[in-house]
């Protein structure tokens, strides 16, 4: 399945799909990588793939919307399938959400519906809870409230700080987002209103 994938940083999420898909057998072919961010290191480590990149600074449109109309431009240049979200720190609008027909997954780091938003995992200290974790869901129009595919429960530890549970956590991510789509690129995710049914679970492992 032609994918696309968008990310804001390191990248760390696109290099776990990207090895699914040669090593592991995941059946999607990573085949362009966008980021708002001119600086991203995911940019840097899709070139060392040779997979194509692009920037979409958003400072570089007169408005989001711009910004969206010309993603979409690039995806259907490209013949994307499938968009994954890995790090992309912005919300699609709706208009975009609507015109894709292609599936969008976002993968966050914490037990959605909790910690929403910026610096899940440091919301997840500070509140105090004892297991956080990550999930990977389908984009909607909302704040990461898409609907939920697969989430992994993670340890938040009494020393834990920020970075330490971002760390275990992360670790989860790599795990768990090849798992998701694998799950949806074989046919054994169904949507049914706003949950997701999972037909399948054979290698879920
Ligand atoms: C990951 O922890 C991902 O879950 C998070 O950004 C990080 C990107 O890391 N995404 C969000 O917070 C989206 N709301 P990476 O660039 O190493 O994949």
């Amino acid at each position: 399945m032609r994918t696309a994938v968008l990310a804001s940083g390191r990248g760390s999420n696109f290099k776990a799909l990207l090895e699914a898909s040669k090593k592991e057998g995941l059946p999607i072919e990573i085949v362009a990588v966008g980021s708002d961010q001119p600086r991203a290191a995911v940019l840097g480590l899709a070139k060392e793939f040779g997979i194509p990149t692009q920037v979409f600074s958003i400072k570089d449109y007169p408005h989001r919307q711009a910004q969206e109309e010309e993603l979409l431009i690039w995806m259907r240049k490209h013949r994307v399938e499938l968009l994954l979200l890995a790090g992309y720190m912005r919300v699609l609008g709706s208009e975009f959400i609507q015109q894709a027909n292609f599936p969008i997954l976002n993968i966050h780091p914490s037990l959605l519906p909790s910690f929403p938003g910026l610096h899940a995992q440091r919301q997840a200290v500070e509140y105090g809870v004892k297991v956080s974790g990550c999930t990977v869901h389908f984009v909607d129009e909302g704040l990461d409230s898409g609907p939920i595919i697969l989430q992994e429960a993670v340890p938040v530890l009494a020393a834990d700080t920020e970075d330490s549970l971002s760390q275990r956590i992360l670790e989860a991510e790599h795990r768990l987002y090849p798992k998701a789509v694998r799950l949806l690129v074989s046919g054994s995710v169904k949507r049914v209103g706003r949950r997701v049914q999972i037909l399948q679970q054979e290698g879920l492992g």
